[in-house]
């Protein structure tokens, strides 16, 4: 008996229930799901509602704000792209021809012709059916497990490519980790991938291997160092003026208790950069030079808001004024900026001596949980595309999750 129930129980999967005449039917190994709308026929052309099948089919879409363009990962872990208009779309990184545009339904969504569905989801289309006869790979397992963390907020869809291939070679890596390290640019190769750096007149720019300066660029409200702050007289510094103002409070608190904090660099332009750069690959080597000096463009020096305090060597770390700096910098919006054993985020070397203004709101964070630069702007300050939409993102993901 028990065994008949079970039969007729699976068997009934398999059969379609009575659906509306005109609604699209998806059918697959698992059961047939019915979508309200039908086949949308425009000026003798059919068209198909994009998210509907795509969300019959077990896929996740990610939908853009202005909602003319769709990022969608199919159950076998395949991706495709498409933008309302265009006679074609990127499936798996490769471009897609189709014979005639996308249209956008104000009700509706993004309608597209029936072969974008045909080849993205490997389908057969028989009058309203859509049919599915075997999935390859229910999500493929790096798949899922990335997208379990799509509820967090430093989940970024249009990083999703990206977390996705770094996990292929990094199967063994927490997920988790795997997003953060994406976030971060750990995917990316240092220099050659890096972009011009983004809002450079804010306290907040981020500068490193992977975010330049514009060619030549110089640093806005740069005041004189008086002499008192310089640990040679006539070094002539200049520093960010909201900078050198915290700069100098910390200064005289630290004076306060016998501890003295002299600048042995502040600004750079591009060209004094050049040469400091240039002298550490004669003096010690490309290799050295690397991890202790910036190539030019790449110098937080050039924005006005980096100061090097007291030394250049890694002793400084056993100082008294080191450790009154681990204590005390963020009050003053100060952070250490190339902490040790973070090299691999930093791309340089532990360098005790150098100091970032970035305020004090940000630097109590980063104070607090010992975050690089780096991991802080990923998390606080990086814009994701679909921040205003997260919610209604996220939801649509879990939905989809628990079922
Ligand atoms: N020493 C740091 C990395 C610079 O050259 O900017
Ligand atoms: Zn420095």
């Amino acid at each position: 008996m028990k065994k008949v129930l079970i039969i007729l129980l699976v068997l009934s999967l398999f059969i379609p229930q009575a659906f509306a005449a005109d609604g699209l039917v998806v059918e697959t190994t698992f059961g047939a799901t019915q979508i309200s709308q039908g086949i949308h026929n425009i000026n003798g052309k059919e068209y198909y509602p994009l998210m509907a099948v795509s969300e019959a089919l077990g896929a996740v879409t990610y939908e853009n704000e202005l909602k003319n363009s769709m990022f969608i990962i199919s159950r076998d872990g395949d991706t495709a792209s498409h933008t309302v208009g265009n006679t074609f779309y990127v499936f798996n990184g490769s471009v897609m021809q189709m014979s005639y545009p996308s249209v956008y339904d104000e009700q509706y969504g993004i309608l597209v012709p029936p072969e974008m569905i045909k080849t993205m989801f490997v389908v057969k289309i028989e009058g309203n059916r859509i049919i599915r006869d075997m999935y390859t790979n229910f999500y493929n397992g790096l798949v899922s497990n990335l997208l379990q963390y799509c509820i967090y907020g430093d989940f970024y869809p249009e990083n999703f490519v990206r977390y996705y291939s770094f996990y292929c070679k990094n199967p063994d890596m927490d997920p988790g980790i795997v997003i953060n390290s994406v976030n971060i640019g750990l995917d990316k190769t240092w220099h050659s991938d890096a972009v011009i750096a983004e809002n450079t007149d804010s306290k907040q720019v981020l500068v490193n291997k992977l975010n330049r300066l514009p060619e030549n660029h110089e640093a806005k409200n740069l005041v004189p160092v008086g002499t008192l702050y310089m640990k040679y007289r006539n070094s002539g510094y200049m520093l960010d003026a909201e900078a050198y103002y915290k700069y100098v409070e910390m200064y005289d608190a630290a004076a306060k208790e016998g501890i003295y904090l002299k600048m042995v660099s502040a600004y750079r332009t591009e060209d004094y950069q050049r040469n400091l750069y240039n002298s550490y690959v004669r003096n010690y080597g490309q290799a050295y030079a690397e991890k202790y000096s910036a190539q030019p463009g790449y110098s937080e020096h050039q924005t006005g808001l980096a100061v090097d305090i007291n030394s250049l060597y890694t002793s400084f770390e056993n100082s008294k004024e080191y450790a009154w700096l681990k204590q005390h910098a963020h009050e003053y919006g100060f952070i250490e900026r190339y902490k040790k054993g973070r090299e691999y985020i930093t791309g340089y070397a532990y360098e005790p001596w150098h100091y970032r203004y970035v305020g004090t709101e940000a630097a109590k964070i980063i104070h607090d949980t010992n975050m690089t630069y780096e991991e802080y702007y990923a998390v606080y300050l990086y814009k994701s595309e679909y921040s205003l939409d997260k919610d209604r993102v996220w939801a649509k993901v879990l939905q989809i999750f628990h079922k």
